[in-house]
């Protein structure tokens, strides 16, 4: 099983990388599932139904989120969405639905989101959490993909230890930078820190340039805008999975940006 996963998409610009990049990863990787994290796609904070639509209509399965899911606006449709997940680890009561199964072409993959708990909020235990929905989810596949959105790679590395052979794969996103530890665990769980970001290229993690910089230099708190012009880029990785086993047999990471 072949599984294309993009990492955030930020705002207007990153759902045009999309629309520029998408049509040639498909062509190329022929993912029998595509997913993308979009918990930044609506202007830089949270998505929309109208968004969520767009996204799903350019040829992606299932979109994944994280902390910046929460718009107030969006959580009748987050309730009942079928092909959005928010973190698995917030408490009951909290909308929305985070893990699922996704069939097509009689092929199954599960895919949970989590969040991370260092320098974000005191969620349940994201590692527990992760652990019996895996347990749960082996009845229906093995074949199990963990978006583990999470700041602090410490926290990634160790849920890919802990997650070692129980799941196919544990990719990170929300710090909107690639990184290049990736590699198959010794019991075939394929494992990156963080898959990167798509949007635009010279900014700040996506975000307007000129405003970070105001921003950090006068410690004055301010909401950042994603300035619509400019270079894009998308960021991601191509899992293969043994689909009789649930375990890995590679990943590879890639960027395509605007020259
Ligand atoms: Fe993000
Ligand atoms: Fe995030």
């Amino acid at each position: 099983m072949r599984i294309l996963f993009l990492g955030d998409v930020v705002g207007n610009p990153g759902r045009r990388a999309l629309r520029t990049f998408l049509p040639e990863l498909l062509k190329e990787y022929r993912p029998d599932f595509t997913i993308a994290n979009a918990e930044n796609a609506a202007g830089g904070y949270g998505l929309t139904e109208k968004i969520t639509e767009e996204l799903l209509g350019l040829g992606l399965d299932l979109l994944t989120t994280g902390n910046h899911v929460w718009k107030r606006e969006f959580l009748p449709y987050l309730a009942q969405a079928e092909r959005v997940l928010r973190p698995a680890n917030y408490p009951e009561g909290a909308p929305g639905r985070g893990a699922v199964v996704l069939e097509k072409e009689g092929r199954r993959l599960a895919v949970i989101n989590l969040e991370g708990r260092i320098f974000m909020r005191p969620l349940l235990c994201p590692f527990r959490t992760a652990e019996s929905l895996a347990q749960t989810l082996r009845e229906e596949t093995p074949c199990i993909l963990v978006d583990f959105h999470a700041e602090a790679t410490s926290e990634k590395i160790a849920l890919g230890w802990y997650l070692d052979g129980q799941v196919s794969a544990l990719l990170g996103t929300h710090t909107h930078v690639q990184t290049a530890d990736e590699r198959i665990l010794p019991k075939g769980t394929a494992y990156l820190s963080d898959v990167g970001m798509c949007g635009l290229r010279d900014s700040v993690i996506g975000m307007h340039l000129e405003q970070a910089l105001e921003m950090y230099l006068t410690q004055v708190p301010r909401k950042l805008e994603v300035p619509k012009k400019g270079a894009v880029k998308v960021e991601g990785v191509l899992l293969e999975i043994d689909e009789e086993t649930g375990r890995a047999t590679k990943i590879e990471r890639f960027r395509r940006e605007e020259c």
